[in-house]
């Protein structure tokens, strides 16, 4: 009733609740607002902005796997006026004896999830196995996570020009975008893009949206941007922490970048104990990027390996190699062969 008030003494048009509701509870409170007012809940407006987003086929596979099933279980309620008057038995009835639309609905959306998961396998396999050439390829990847908005698509045009959709809107980006980058000494890496995490991201959508999300933890480096002008910084901060848990994307090393600086006025001290390294950026106008790759590179030569080797003439292309995945330190040609000393990442060590 004190909502109800509330949202008529506002003139509000629509109610969010800030959890999920339950089908009953939401029919409920429809009946104490006005005729006017619509109540949805959280992971319904979630949904909605999800579905205005996504532009790859993947997101949308993805937005409307997680739109069916939540409506499944609302099925009931959405039927519920039509579930005592059973349709069947008549004569030239459409549906079997006893069928009521409710089960018709629900066989129909049982069909459409199964029919989605199904496209989306086919489109999983193949990121698997591009995922798969990325890691035997050796080349180190990084993974920008962050929450929405804070700032990933930015910072990944900033390095890239990769032309990423950025907007100043939840969500703007779905479809996780990988580019290549030199770094200053000489390695290339890939750096993408996923999707914006969130507070209480709803299942269904971390279900859906897993192996976008599963991008995060299949690289070596995670790269956590956080909206540093943002009040609520250590609680975004911690929802990221909390969804790269739940896939498992918790062991990478973690890079700190506390983006958007330039809206910030004075030394605010930016920490984060999850990280290995924290630095001040601003995408937008690249101050501090410099040093992220900097740090980024600091990382990765952590895991590389030291090679000391006397190469005969015959195996150049070896050199080659690590020339184009390491990082080449010395290369001498001597009188018996080529005198090489180089970082290289462990996956090409079989092939060297
Ligand atoms: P999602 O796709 O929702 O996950 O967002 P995102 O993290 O990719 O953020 P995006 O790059 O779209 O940036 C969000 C907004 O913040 C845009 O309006 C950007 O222009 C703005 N922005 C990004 N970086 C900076 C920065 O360093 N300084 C300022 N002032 N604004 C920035």
């Amino acid at each position: 009733d004190e909502i109800a008030e509330l949202a008529r003494s506002h003139e509000a048009d629509l109610v969010i609740f800030d959890d999920e509701l339950t089908p009953s509870q939401q029919a409920n409170l429809e009946k104490v607002m006005d005729k006017s007012v619509k109540v949805i809940d959280r992971t319904a407006l979630i949904l909605d902005i999800f579905a205005l987003h996504a532009t790859s086929k993947e997101g949308r596979l993805q937005v409307r796997l997680a739109q069916n099933q939540y409506l499944y279980p609302r099925l009931r309620g959405m039927w519920a006026h039509l579930a005592s008057n059973r349709m069947g038995g008549g004569v030239g009835s459409r549906f079997g004896e006893g069928e009521s639309q409710l089960e018709v609905d629900r066989r129909m959306v049982r069909k459409r999830i199964t029919s989605i998961k199904r496209e989306l396998a086919d489109i999983s396999k193949t990121r698997t196995l591009q995922r798969k050439q990325r890691y035997h390829s050796g080349i180190f990847k990084v993974a920008l996570a962050g929450y929405t908005n804070a700032g990933k698509s930015t910072l990944l045009n900033h390095f890239t020009n990769a032309g990423v959709y950025e907007e100043d809107q939840l969500f703007a980006t779905l479809d996780p975008t990988t580019k290549s980058l030199d770094l200053s000494g000489g390695q290339t890496i890939l750096m993408t893009d996923t999707v914006g995490f969130i507070r209480k991201l709803p299942h269904h959508l971390v279900e859906a949206f897993k192996s976008t999300l599963e991008e995060a933890k299949y690289s070596d480096l995670i790269l956590h941007v956080v909206d540093a002008s943002n009040p609520q910084k250590e609680k975004q901060m911690e929802a990221v922490y909390d969804t790269l848990k739940q896939l498992g994307a918790n062991e990478s090393p973690i890079i700190t970048a506390f983006n958007k600086i330039d809206l910030l006025n004075g030394d605010e001290i930016l920490k984060d104990p999850n990280a290995e390294a924290v630095v001040r950026i601003s995408g937008e106008n690249g101050e501090g990027t410099d040093q992220l790759l900097e740090q980024i590179e600091k990382i990765l030569q952590k895991q590389k390996l030291y090679l000391e080797k006397l190469y005969g003439y015959q195996e150049a292309g070896k050199i080659q190699l690590i020339r184009s995945h390491g990082q080449l330190l010395k290369e001498e040609y001597r009188d018996d062969g080529i005198y090489v000393e180089a970082y290289i990442p462990k996956e090409i060590l079989g092939s060297i």
